[in-house]
């Protein structure tokens, strides 16, 4: 067990072996070879912890939220808004009416989009993104754009994978209303200077939104330090479960902002004439939610935070500088994206074989990585190609795991080159 993050301080350092205990899925065989995990920027494995509150809440807690007296409702509901005090508590927001629970970043990004741009936006407007961004943070603005006749302005990065100050100020102007940024780059590992393009932003009169899937389970993330106006990030990213994810938000804007979905539980009443909204967070909250999501979701907070995520944090680090290390001493593979600081993913090529073939016989030897583009096809089309191999990492990963990768990346050659 590990301790409660409420009585017990976590223990300074970070034992990798004893946390792979935690992860079932880690301890199976594909292909007759132990599974090496090295995908987690698409999804993270899931801990004991997280899967037995999912399952409890099925088993015992089963009932719908916010609709009934009886106990289990009673319990469910209890579960519910203790993950968002979870949550609240993790993203030291102010309060726990700026914590919506969304399907996962992608809708809070649309629901941000959709509600917020279409009432803050004139045609003329500007909505900054950086060369950087994931579909999910590129599209909802390019359709919003369309919609208010506003335009969708890019910060081009560099060589390295960065975005420098420069380049953003250069881009920003009294026009832009909306910068939506990613924390961490989801193809490259990137940190990008956050605190100084939000100041930068907000100097301009702009509202800045930050996507932060990849980066709550490898940076600190505390949106009142930041000063964001806007967080999302996904569960399943940060050891939770699929399907389930938050959109944080400045109680003064949500207020501002008109509901995103109609139905149950975001309205105070109805009449066919007239419907009054219910509250925050309730008002972006509409139908039966991912109740069990949301309460999987506070246990990888309390599992995530049951650790000291300093350390946790240096451990990965010093994973992704030796599996940066042993690629770069292979002979033919390059990697893509190079930014100092970067973080838990290591996109590469090999001059002897596609990213998809490298895929699937990387995956025959047991070890799963991600090939293709990521949903960042902009951040290909800079590199000037279509598909990367990309290894990411997980807070259970071990060198271990980068040797095989290693010998895996050397059959490739052997059968490729
Ligand atoms: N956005 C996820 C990834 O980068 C799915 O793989």
């Amino acid at each position: 067990m590990h301790p409660n993050p409420i009585t017990e301080a976590p223990s300074s350092t970070f034992d990798v072996l004893r946390a792979r205990e935690d992860f079932p899925a880690i301890h199976q065989e594909v292909h007759g070879k132990p599974l090496v995990y090295l995908d987690s920027a698409a999804t993270s494995l899931k801990p004991r912890a997280v899967i037995d509150a999912v399952v409890e809440v099925y088993a015992k807690d089963c009932a719908n939220i916010h609709r009934a007296v009886h106990l289990l409702s009673q319990r469910a509901t209890f579960r519910y808004e203790e993950a968002r005090k979870k949550v609240q508590a993790f993203l030291n927001a102010e309060k726990k009416s700026e914590i919506i629970f969304t399907r996962g970043t992608t809708e809070a990004i649309n629901l941000v989009a959709q509600s917020f741009g279409e009432s803050a936006l004139r045609e003329g407007d500007e909505v900054l993104v950086t060369e950087l961004e994931h579909h999910s943070n590129i599209v909802p603005w390019q359709m919003l754009c369309q919609r208010t006749g506003a335009k969708l302005v890019v910060v081009p990065m560099t060589d390295r994978g960065e975005v420098l100050r420069e380049s953003f100020e250069e881009k920003l102007s009294d026009r832009t209303k909306i910068v939506a940024l990613t924390h961490v780059s989801n193809a490259l590992g990137t940190v990008l200077p956050v605190p100084e393009l939000i100041a930068l932003a907000h100097e301009r009169g702009a509202v800045v939104l930050l996507d932060g899937a990849q980066a709550v389970s490898h940076v600190e993330v505390d949106v009142r330090a930041l000063d964001c106006d806007f967080y999302a990030f996904s569960g399943h990213k940060l050891y939770g479960p699929t399907g389930i994810g938050v959109l944080y938000g400045k109680e003064r804007l949500l207020e501002g902002m008109p509901p995103y979905q109609g139905g149950g539980d975001m309205i105070r009443s109805v009449t066919f004439e007239e419907t009054i909204y219910n509250d925050l967070p309730y008002k972006f909250e509409a139908g039966t939610p991912n109740i069990a999501g949301a309460i999987g979701l506070g246990a990888a907070v309390d599992y995530y935070c049951s650790f000291d995520r300093e350390s946790v944090h240096a451990h990965e680090s010093q994973v992704l500088r030796y599996a940066t290390d042993a690629l770069e001493s292979l002979p033919g593979v390059r990697l893509i994206g190079t930014a100092p600081g970067k973080v838990a993913t290591l996109s590469f090529l090999m001059d002897a074989a596609h990213p998809h073939d490298i895929g699937t016989i990387v995956d025959a030897e047991g070890v799963a990585i991600r090939t293709g583009h990521h949903c960042a096809q902009p951040v290909m089309e800079h590199f000037g190609i279509a598909a990367t191999a990309r290894a990411s990492l997980g807070m259970y990963n071990t060198t271990d795991d980068i040797d095989a990768l290693v010998r895996a990346l050397e059959k490739v050659r052997e059968l490729f080159g």
